[in-house]
């Protein structure tokens, strides 16, 4: 090397600098034998974060430094010097007014974007005269990572096809682009799926161990990609237990009777009066159980076929008959007697003092339910024979 090998730009600086750069062409010389390195701090770097390019071994007496964005040593290139003599700090083109040099020739950079990734050369140049003096440069290659993203859930253990949950790629990273995946897959996009606008927020309507993951997410600029690791989802049903109880009961198992996801619905096909009753459901896990509020299930059904009470049929003259009708229903039934086909009263009961024999007849009780709008009969011949005689009194004295 030569001094007609000098850097280009040296010719053109213009500025403050010159002078300290065209003293610097007089030791033009000999490379520093390079142990000199140059680290990354920290060593992975993302978008908008500060950086240090440290720099290690740096010979002894040394003049100054200068920082060129890229290979090139020429004036379009220089970001910035530093000076021995003076402390001062001098800035070229490549300048962005985010880099700082200090006196052990690190560089900082704060604020990182995409255009600050690349190669950056550093330039020494140590005092000397003539034929001692040395330069040397050496340059470095800054890499920009997008950071591994994670997923954050706003629910971490949602109850299973009843919840909506918002998962979130993080951290959000300016001018990048994320991506998901479920299950290794790209995500079947159903209506039970939505992202965002920016594609960073996944809503899940609905989870069911079918959709509950794993999740990745990947954070995507034109320099680098990063994937999170999997995220599931924790659906309750599979740490829960649930239980449905009737009038306080268990309700049994039987194979009419449907209980979909995990117990959590109750289909009772045809339902049956036995199936009226407050109902209440249970979660339980292995600490205890919570009973909700109870809700009634209302089953209407009847009349049934009513049934009359006494079923004697024979009675004596003078006896009082008292006849009750009973038809099971829902709603109660409402009761109407006829004797011989003819109405003779509404109500449960009938009562008549002291029959005789006109009192022979048909007796039917009629039950009609007004919500189901059914209706049935009974009937009862009662006849009435002779005359009372008091038992005690037929026995006789
Ligand atoms: C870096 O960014 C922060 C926040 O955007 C800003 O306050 C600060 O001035 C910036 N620093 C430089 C050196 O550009
Ligand atoms: C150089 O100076 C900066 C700022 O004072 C410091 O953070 C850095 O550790 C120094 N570098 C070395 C190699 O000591
Ligand atoms: C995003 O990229 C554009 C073009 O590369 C750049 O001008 C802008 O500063 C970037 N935004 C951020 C926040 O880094
Ligand atoms: C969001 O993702 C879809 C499909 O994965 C893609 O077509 C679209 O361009 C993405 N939008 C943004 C803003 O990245
Ligand atoms: C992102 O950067 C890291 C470190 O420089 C590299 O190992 C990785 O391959 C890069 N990924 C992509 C997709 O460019
Ligand atoms: C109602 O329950 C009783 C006993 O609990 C049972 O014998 C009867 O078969 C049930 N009836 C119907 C219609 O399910």
């Amino acid at each position: 090397m030569g001094p007609l090998s000098a850097p280009p730009c040296t010719q053109h600086i213009t500025w403050k600098g010159l002078l300290f750069t065209a003293s610097l062409l007089n030791f033009w010389n000999l490379p520093i034998s390079a142990q000199v390195t140059i680290e990354a701090q920290p060593p992975k770097v993302s978008e908008g974060k500060d950086v240090l390019l440290l720099v290690h071994n740096l010979p002894q007496n040394l003049a100054g430094y200068i920082w060129y964005k890229g290979q090139l040593m020429d004036l379009y290139h220089y970001i910035t010097s530093y000076v021995v003599d003076g402390q001062i700090n001098i800035y070229g083109p490549a300048y962005s007014g985010r880099e700082t040099v200090y006196s052990n020739a690190s560089l900082l950079i704060q604020n990182v974007t995409q255009e600050d990734a690349g190669s950056y050369t550093l330039h020494i140049i140590k005092r000397g005269d003539r034929t001692r003096g040395v330069t040397g440069h050496f340059t470095f290659n800054l890499y920009l990572e997008t950071p591994k993203p994670y997923i954050s859930s706003s629910n971490l253990n949602p109850r299973e096809a009843m919840e909506t949950v918002i998962l979130t790629c993080n951290p959000e990273t300016p001018n990048a682009s994320y991506q998901w995946w479920m299950n290794g897959q790209s995500l079947p996009m159903t209506h039970r799926m939505q992202l965002s606008k920016t594609n960073r927020t996944l809503f899940l309507f609905g989870v069911t161990k079918y959709t509950a993951g794993p999740y990745e997410c990947e954070i995507r600029n034109p320099v680098n990609a990063s994937r999170s690791d999997p995220f599931t989802l924790n659906l309750l049903s599979e740490n829960y237990a649930y239980i449905w109880w009737l009038n306080c009961q268990s309700l049994p198992v039987s194979p009419r009777v449907k209980r979909p996801i995990e117990n959590r619905i109750l289909i009772l096909p045809s339902v049956t009066r036995n199936e009226t009753g407050p109902y209440q459901c249970e979660i339980r896990d292995r600490y205890g159980g919570i009973r909700s509020d109870s809700v009634t299930l209302n089953v209407l059904y009847g009349p049934d076929l009513p049934r009359i009470f006494p079923s004697v049929t024979s009675y004596y003259s003078g006896e009082n008959l008292d006849l009750s009708c009973f038809a099971d229903s829902n709603p109660p039934a409402q009761y109407s007697w006829t004797i011989n086909g003819k109405f003779q009263l509404s109500g449960q009961k009938l009562f008549i003092p002291q029959i005789t024999p006109k009192h022979n007849g048909l007796y039917a009780c009629s039950a009609r339910n007004s919500a189901t709008g059914e209706e049935s009969f009974t009937s009862l011949t009662i006849r009435v024979i002779g005359k009372w005689i008091p038992a005690s009194l037929a026995i006789g004295f």
